[in-house]
């Protein structure tokens, strides 16, 4: 099918229609009263203590939702279904790296594992309030271990565990964590390789740390400090199951999550509980059309991100529905990994990000087409815009040309998905997350705050503007830890007069309506869709003796979506050391400093950077550059001739 025969919109089958959680209904209700509307989303949840206000936004952009209510995360997402009758349920199909080493466990089993985890965290002396770090694969110690902080109203600060020691500590030192919870090893690409040894690197001069809890997963040798570290196996098992639950105010507190922003320090977002919980229940029953007693839903997102919080534990826990929980990469041991994956437990719905999408066509079709798929009724991608060929490919080849695809706008900040289809309701265009969600409001608007209009057709160049959220939500993030003036300046100063929270992307309005949003028009890049800012590199770079100056850009790349394209001068006394070494060593650096993801894809030794005569680094002829587009405005430039000095370095 090519571009210009296929259709423009697709919409959903009178079959899905009629099944559907979610009708046209539910944004008429939302309108009606938006407030009344979220009461009742959050009565969907289970309250301790009912509330009786649903948002006091008098300190605004500090929000409480359902304030006077309290409620218990963990209870919400594993005691009540065991409670209601369904504790044979399976909670967690988990598959680990290895194929054969796979895992079950029901609903009844987590409430046993959370009970114990969180017996063995009250041992090691862990109070309300407590900052924990989790840095752990994925495996299902690590979903026993948020749940169990959830319950005892600890707050996790889940790092990835692809980034390295240095990226760990300065999360460690940024909220005082108290216990780091961690693994031996874990399994990458059918090996065991380290992973203890990077908490000892991180932990080693923060004196806030009292414990390392380690689960031991791959039987590597570790070093070991007495008294400081602590196995898994030794305090959690010999722990009792029981636990009762304490009620926590909606508030309280939940997690933190560190996001690259447009500084080299990343933003320790803080989320709450009864908000959070609300929209990512509510979120995931609808646009998901969770049917919790005949669904396996995958989010194949790590928990290291947003979305495996919300859509990979919060968000599916709380709805007592079947998940897929997978330790390895799509390509170990074979590229037919995912497909098998769900052919083995007949996953029914399959959330991830369109890079993986873009991925599996550069592999070709005869991976899925060896592979039943016809379980899966729904798909979805977050993270990034999706180019309507990949969108295309994904409905016909991985959804058998019915299956409706939900593409979720949203950020870590705001906590859950903001813009998305209806998967009954709408029908969808490839490349466009449609329209803010009922609950939910969002406009793309002009420099001075000003709602753009839609075109009157959607032939020729549209005007893009900024996305904006002009009402609080539940989920919304209460603040950056520790740095309430970060919070205000960085989402609220933009449209201060107007109240509007800045999301710090592009986006346009079709003749539509609907919404397509384009890409981040800060200094943040989306890679593979992760976060990663151009400070953060660049700081990377110039911590290497040999840099002077580096400057750092987001190109277009076919698969990861952007990739990192770096610039750097060195020092004098480096002026001369060989090109392709020190482009390797600046590189393993980046990897070194951050993580394998963020290391650059190209990187340029050049005599200078194209400056501003105040001296800002014009990123924006950079990109033109690694590009090959035309040079954009130059005349704010202080020497023209630095764009050939820097074509002749390439
Ligand atoms: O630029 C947008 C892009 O990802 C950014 C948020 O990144 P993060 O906080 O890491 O959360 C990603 C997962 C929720 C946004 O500012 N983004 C996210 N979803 C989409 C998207 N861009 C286009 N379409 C999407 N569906």
């Amino acid at each position: 099918m090519t571009e210009t025969h296929a259709p423009l919109s697709y919409p959903p089958s009178a079959e899905f229609t009629a099944q559907a959680n979610a009708a046209e209904g539910l944004y008429r209700d939302a309108e009606q009263d938006r407030l009344a509307f979220w009461a009742e989303q959050a009565n969907r949840l289970s309250w301790a203590t009912p509330f009786s206000q649903v948002l006091d936004w008098s300190e605004a952009p500090f929000a409480k939702w359902f304030a006077d209510g309290k409620l218990n995360v963990a209870y919400n997402c594993v005691d009540r279904h065991v409670e209601a009758g369904n504790g044979d349920r399976v909670a967690i199909y988990w598959e680990g790296e290895q194929i054969g080493d796979s895992r079950s466990l029901t609903y009844r089993d987590l409430q046993d594992e959370v009970g114990k985890a969180a017996n063995a965290l009250t041992g090691l002396g862990l109070v309300a309030g407590d900052r924990v770090a989790i840095y752990l694969p994925m495996i299902p110690e690590a979903i026993v271990a948020m749940l169990a902080c959830a319950r005892l109203g600890l707050m996790h600060s889940v790092v990835f565990a692809g980034y390295t020691a240095n990226a760990l500590r300065a999360r460690i030192d940024d909220a005082e964590a108290k216990l780091v919870i961690t693994a031996d090893g874990q399994f990458r690409r059918g090996k065991p390789a380290p992973l203890k040894n990077a908490v000892d690197d991180a932990v080693a001069s923060a004196d806030t740390v009292e414990h390392v809890l380690v689960v031991r997963r791959t039987g590597i040798e570790v070093d070991w400090k007495q008294g400081r570290d602590v196995w898994w196996h030794d305090v959690v098992d010999s722990a009792s199951p029981e636990h009762d639950p304490e009620a926590f105010d909606a508030e309280h507190p939940l997690f933190l999550l560190y996001t690259s922003g447009t500084t080299g320090k990343p933003k320790g977002i803080v989320h709450t509980s009864g908000g959070y919980l609300t929209q990512a229940s509510y979120t995931h029953h609808n646009i998901f059309d969770i049917k919790p007693e005949t669904d396996v839903f995958w989010c194949t997102a790590d928990i290291g991100w947003v979305t495996g919080h919300t859509y990979g534990v919060y968000g599916p826990l709380s709805n007592g529905v079947t998940e897929i929980f997978f330790e390895g990469t799509p390509d170990t041991p074979s590229q037919h990994r995912h497909f098998q994956i769900i052919e083995k437990y007949g996953a029914t719905i399959y959330y991830t990000a369109p890079t993986m999408v873009r991925t599996f066509m550069k592999w070709g079709r005869e991976f899925p087409d060896a592979h039943d798929l016809s379980s899966l009724r729904l798909l979805g991608t977050v993270g990034e815009p999706i180019n309507p060929e990949a969108w295309r490919w994904y409905r016909t080849v991985i959804g058998g040309d019915s299956a409706p695809i939900v593409d979720t706008w949203w950020q870590t900040e705001t906590g859950a998905a903001m813009i998305s289809p209806l998967p009954g309701v709408a029908a969808t265009k490839p490349g466009s997350a449609m329209a803010a969600l009922p609950g939910i409001s969002a406009k793309v608007v002009d420099d001075h705050g000003d709602e753009l209009a839609p075109p009157s057709t959607d032939e020729g160049e549209h005007a893009a503007g900024y996305l904006v959220l002009d009402q609080p939500w539940p989920s919304m993030l209460r603040g950056i830890w520790g740095d309430p003036d970060r919070f205000r300046e960085t989402y609220w100063s933009r449209y201060a007069e107007h109240g509007y929270y800045f999301a710090g992307d592009s986006a346009r309005y079709d003749s539509d309506g609907a919404i397509w949003v384009m890409g981040r028009i800060d200094d943040v890049m989306n890679v593979s869709g992760h976060r990663i800012s151009t400070a953060e590199v660049e700081s990377a770079l110039v911590g290497h003796a040999g840099v002077a100056e580096a400057a750092v850009v987001g190109a277009t790349d076919d698969t990861t979506g952007q990739a990192i394209c770096a610039f750097v001068v060195l020092t004098a006394d480096h002026a001369d050391t060989a090109g392709a070494e020190i482009i390797d060593e600046l590189r393993a650096e980046v990897a070194k400093e951050i993580s394998p993801i963020a290391r650059p894809r190209e990187l340029h030794v050049v005599p200078e950077l194209p400056k501003t005569r105040s001296g800002k680094i014009m990123r924006r002829l950079l990109r033109d550059i690694v590009e090959k587009r035309e040079l954009g405005d130059t005349s704010t430039l202080l020497d023209p001739g630095v764009f050939d000095a820097i074509r002749a370095a390439k």
